[in-house]
């Protein structure tokens, strides 16, 4: 929210003054995204930085298209059991970060939505990991299901890691997803069901130092999240990240 604080100069927002972004996922045709975009994620769902990298092989043609915007950004993690965070899997990533900067990558987005451990363990590996990330000029963007990670040891590392990530001056755009599927006619704007009792809610975004560009559907998203988070949150976005492929 407070954007101009951590927002990395190299992170340059679109001609809306938002910043406008999409996945491109390395399966089927890939993405173009919206016109206007600076962000174009290159996405496998993986955590292992070489197989994301290998993964997301743009202009071939079994692949995906090149990410043909000013910030072309790596994803590692994701959903399920290949994309889960650990301490071992951040301290992987720190080094393997010369392979992400090789591959002309100017940042990661970590797709948090399964991680393993300790509240203190992995606050500690993420903020050594993201510090790592922008000591190689590499913009640190998060995203996570809904409002935090949907498995976690317990609720409260959930809550716990997106309060860290948010007083993290290392973080420069947090990005929740508002859909389940990817399907969905209009923006889930819940916050996680699995921790939402012990805290989770959008007010750990409130006074976030990361820009808050959450993750939609599609463009018609766009109108109705605004009117959710001003309306009930009073809470305004940065902009916005596109999940469904647009060839
Ligand atoms: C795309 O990523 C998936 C993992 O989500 C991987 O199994 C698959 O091999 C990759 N596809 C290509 C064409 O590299
Ligand atoms: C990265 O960019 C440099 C400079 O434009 C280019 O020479 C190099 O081939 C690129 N590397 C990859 C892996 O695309």
């Amino acid at each position: 929210m407070k954007s101009t604080l951590a927002l990395s100069a190299i992170l340059v927002p679109s001609a809306l003054g938002q910043i406008v972004g999409y996945y491109s996922w390395n399966w089927s045709t890939g993405s173009k995204g919206p016109s206007g975009s600076t962000i174009g994620v290159a996405f496998t769902g993986l955590i292992n930085t070489a197989d994301a990298i290998a993964g997301y092989t743009p202009g071939a043609s079994w692949c995906c298209p090149e990410l043909d915007v000013e910030q072309p950004m790596l994803s590692l993690g994701g959903g399920n059991a290949a994309g889960q965070f650990t301490v071992d899997a951040l301290s992987a990533i720190q080094k393997d970060l010369d392979l992400v900067t090789a591959a002309n990558y100017t940042g990661i987005v970590f797709d948090v939505e399964e991680a393993i451990g300790s509240s203190e363990a992995l606050i500690s590996a993420f903020q050594t990991t993201f510090a790592a990330a922008k000591a190689k000029k590499l913009s640190v963007v998060i995203t996570t299901s809904h409002s935090a990670p949907y498995a976690t040891d317990t609720p409260s590392v959930a809550v716990d890691l997106v309060k860290s990530w948010c007083s993290d001056p290392n973080v420069d755009v947090i990005s929740p997803q508002l859909y389940s599927s990817g399907m969905e006619a209009t923006p889930e704007t819940d916050e996680t069901a699995s921790c939402v009792d012990s805290g989770c809610t959008w007010d750990l975004y409130k006074d976030c130092l990361a820009s808050f560009v959450p993750s939609i559907v599609d463009e018609t998203h766009v109108a109705p999240m605004n009117s959710y988070f001003q309306s009930e949150q009073g809470m305004s976005t940065d902009g916005y990240l596109v999940w469904a492929q647009m060839v």
